[in-house]
């Protein structure tokens, strides 16, 4: 089978990682990154181009397409594919809105009784600064541009002052552009989040093992929010009860209303969730594997993944299962100082060959580069680094053993990942695995 992999991300890397372990000399990457480049074929192609990637399958007779990030999906890309009759892992720009539009999502969710925050949305700042006084949702408040932000469109405000400031930076001072033109008021909602990942068929599900992300920029979840600084994997918190809840109130309602609607629901379907008091809600739906978290889940898949997502593609799900190891894997992000904000790009970056050979580690690119005097920073989030132990404690020494050897100026790691995997609930029991 040969494969396409779109993206050039520490996700990506990570796919073509195992699609490269089971499939050697099979895959191509548009564009892939200098990690990537060490283990399958990159090839030039912007990845937000569905026509541009349709024409480089067709050319290199790809037999099926991972995609990697939204950007593509939310332009068309696999409604391209299925056009031309070639096969595309990831759903349809129509499916898609369930991540490219969270107005669309929440309504979705409210026409299909999936649990989910209380919301309000709206397009006029009068009517939202009216929503906000009437005292329906208390503080903190959470707003969320209505579209694709690079999860930075989210804010939580904890006053009215900071809501006020908030609604007026998205609906009159136009922020986010275009995608906070729509903003959804938001409950907050208490608890533990978690990353939870099916592969799709339109009808079928099948769960992977769930992650839990480190969103905030700084450690003890301070700071503001970025793309993700680690992940863990399998979180003790999904426990078998709430991973079947999961798939009964949340992911089967998601297929049986998305083909209703028709638009069927293919490709894998992220629910970041909130673990509450009352059950699991989702606090939001990615239609693609998560980053970082695809850096610690992927390892965990002991099966072929190519047939798996090939079955999907197909609509033959059905009777499929997925073999997953329970190793507490950890993966720590390695990023440019000054990101989420304005960073500096350029800088050489050592120790990453004595890192990557560091027993238990895998080594994944993201905003890298080579250049002729060597690998240097391209990007906010440059690398991941990801443990294996038999312990979290276990996997967590090994990827900052790892992290240690490499350098880079105004490189910024948090010290916490993965810490919460062995801490007590919030009730004082400790977490089960
Ligand atoms: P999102 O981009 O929707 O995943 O939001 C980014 C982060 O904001 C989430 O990972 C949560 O930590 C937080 N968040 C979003 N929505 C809520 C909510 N309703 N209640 C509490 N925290 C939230
Ligand atoms: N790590 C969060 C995301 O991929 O959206």
């Amino acid at each position: 089978m040969k494969i396409l992999i779109v993206g050039n991300g520490g996700r990506e890397h990570a796919l073509a990682w195992k699609l490269t372990t089971e499939h050697p000399g099979r895959v191509i990457c548009a564009p892939g990154n200098p990690g990537m480049a060490e283990i399958a074929t990159c090839v030039s192609a912007d990845p937000t181009n569905p026509e541009a990637l349709f024409q480089l399958a067709e050319h290199e007779s790809v037999d099926l397409t991972v995609v990697g990030p939204e950007a593509p999906l939310a332009n068309g890309v696999a409604d391209r594919f299925a056009e031309g009759g070639r096969r595309l892992f990831g759903p349809t720009q129509a499916a898609a809105r369930l991540e490219s539009s969270k107005a669309f999502a929440k309504s979705f969710m409210a026409r299909h009784r999936i649990p989910t925050a209380a919301y309000e949305i709206h397009e006029e700042v009068d009517s939202a600064l009216a929503s906000l006084s009437s005292g329906r949702f208390g503080y903190p408040v959470v707003l969320k541009a209505d579209g694709l932000a690079a999860g930075k469109g989210v804010i939580i405000a904890s006053d009215q002052a900071a809501a006020e400031q908030g609604l007026r930076e998205m609906l009159v001072d136009q922020r986010f552009g275009a995608a906070g033109a729509t903003v959804v008021i938001e409950e907050y909602l208490v608890g533990e989040e978690a990353s939870f990942f099916a592969v799709c068929d339109g009808h079928t599900a099948v769960s992977l093992p769930s992650a839990q992300d480190h969103k905030r920029a700084f450690d003890d979840d301070r700071g503001p929010n970025t793309g993700g600084m680690g992940a863990f994997a399998p979180t003790p918190r999904m426990t078998e009860a709430i991973r079947s809840e999961v798939l009964d109130s949340i992911v089967k309602p998601v297929l049986a209303g998305m083909a209703a609607e028709g638009a069927p629901y293919v490709g894998v379907l992220y629910v970041g969730l909130m673990l509450t008091a009352n059950g699991p809600k989702v606090i939001e739906f990615n239609v693609r594997f998560g980053d970082p978290e695809a850096q610690v889940v992927l390892p965990l898949v002991d099966d072929d993944l190519a047939p798996l997502l090939d079955a999907a593609v197909a609509g033959e799900l059905r009777g499929h299962s997925c073999a997953m190891r329970g190793e507490p894997h950890v993966g720590v992000v390695a990023a440019s100082g000054g990101y989420p904000g304005s960073h500096k790009t350029g800088l050489p970056i050592t120790g990453l060959s004595a890192a990557a050979a560091s027993e238990d580690v895998l080594v994944f690119h993201a905003g890298t580069k080579q250049t002729d005097a060597g690998l240097v920073t391209a990007g906010g989030r440059v690398l991941t680094v990801v443990g294996r132990g038999g312990t979290f404690a276990e996997a967590i020494g090994r990827a900052y053993g790892a992290m240690s050897l490499i350098a880079f100026d105004g490189m910024h790691v948090r010290t916490d990942i993965g810490r919460k995997a062995d801490a007590p609930l919030s009730d004082g029991r400790r977490p089960a695995g």
